[in-house]
């Protein structure tokens, strides 16, 4: 059986690239478990700086759940496939690694929800994003009701899961759903890299902190979230790359960060 991910590393950048072309790479068991697996040893390699999500081919990006597959099972095995949805995308949601997804084309279902664990969204200009969940009988079982209504507000997200409506990539940019499109005939993945370069050439300990603060921002009350601000900000006072940027802004240089 051929491997359902595969990994390519640019510089500091990890791509993963689900490989399930011809079914729209469509989220299988194994390709959950190689995502989980993936992210959790990315996660612990020091020389990763971001980690970029996209599918193969120009079609989709993710189909969502894999139909096909799904077709035998019984409900607890749907169960079980929607819990493994939580615990293999969860190191990939608590990375303390940036993760961007390179939206290569429709993200459907699992695969919009997939994208929205990311921290990022960059879109190529004819991608498509939908939850057609309810159309299906069921809702989005892999966050999707928690994470799009956080992303694009209520109203938005009950527009999209109750209509099932396909958001095309500009419209999903002046929703803040996605953050960058790229214009058709660009290479999709060149310019996400070019995108998230900053990142690439960023101080990690301030990023894992500035996302776990942002993160913490829509969880706890306002007090509570300055307090954890704080005690993230704090964290980035004892690093040598805070030493680092200082010294080369007194030496009119761009900082080398180490991750140190
Ligand atoms: N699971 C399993 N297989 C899938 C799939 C999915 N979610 N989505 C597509 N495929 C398969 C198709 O069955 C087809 O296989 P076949 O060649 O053996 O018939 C192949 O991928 C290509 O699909 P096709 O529909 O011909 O490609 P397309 O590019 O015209 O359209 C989609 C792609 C994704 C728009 C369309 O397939 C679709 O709407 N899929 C269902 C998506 C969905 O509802 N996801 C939510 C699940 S909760």
């Amino acid at each position: 059986m051929t491997e359902p991910l595969h990994l390519e590393r640019r510089d500091g950048a990890a791509i993963l690239t689900i490989d399930r072309e011809d079914r729209r790479n469509a989220l299988s068991r194994d390709t959950l478990l190689a995502l989980g697996r993936a992210a959790r040893e990315l996660c612990e390699d020091s020389s990763v700086r971001l980690i970029v999500l996209t599918g193969r081919g120009d079609k989709a990006f993710c189909a969502g759940a894999d139909l096909k597959e799904r077709q035998g099972y019984t409900d607890d095995d749907v169960r079980a496939q929607v819990a493994l949805y939580r615990t293999e995308l969860g190191p990939l949601d608590r990375s303390p690694k940036p993760v961007i997804a390179a939206i290569n084309g429709v993200a459907f279902g699992g695969g919009l929800e997939l994208a929205l664990v990311c921290d990022l969204r960059v879109a190529a200009a004819h991608a498509e994003l939908a939850l057609p969940e309810t159309g299906l009988g069921i809702i989005p079982g892999a966050g999707g009701t928690q994470r799009l209504p956080r992303v694009v507000g209520e109203a938005r997200a009950k527009e999209m899961i109750l209509l099932g409506r396909r958001v095309k990539a500009d419209e999903a940019l002046a929703w803040g759903l996605v953050n960058h499109v790229v214009p058709s005939g660009a290479d999709l993945l060149t310019e996400t890299l070019a995108f998230a370069a900053p990142i690439v050439n960023g101080a990690p300990i301030a990023q894992a902190a500035a996302l776990a603060a942002i993160d913490a921002a829509l969880e706890v009350p306002l007090d509570r979230g300055l307090e954890l601000e704080r005690l993230h900000y704090d964290g980035t006072l004892r690093s040598a790359d805070r030493r680092e940027a200082l010294r080369a802004f007194a030496e009119k240089r761009r900082p080398s960060f180490t991750g140190a």
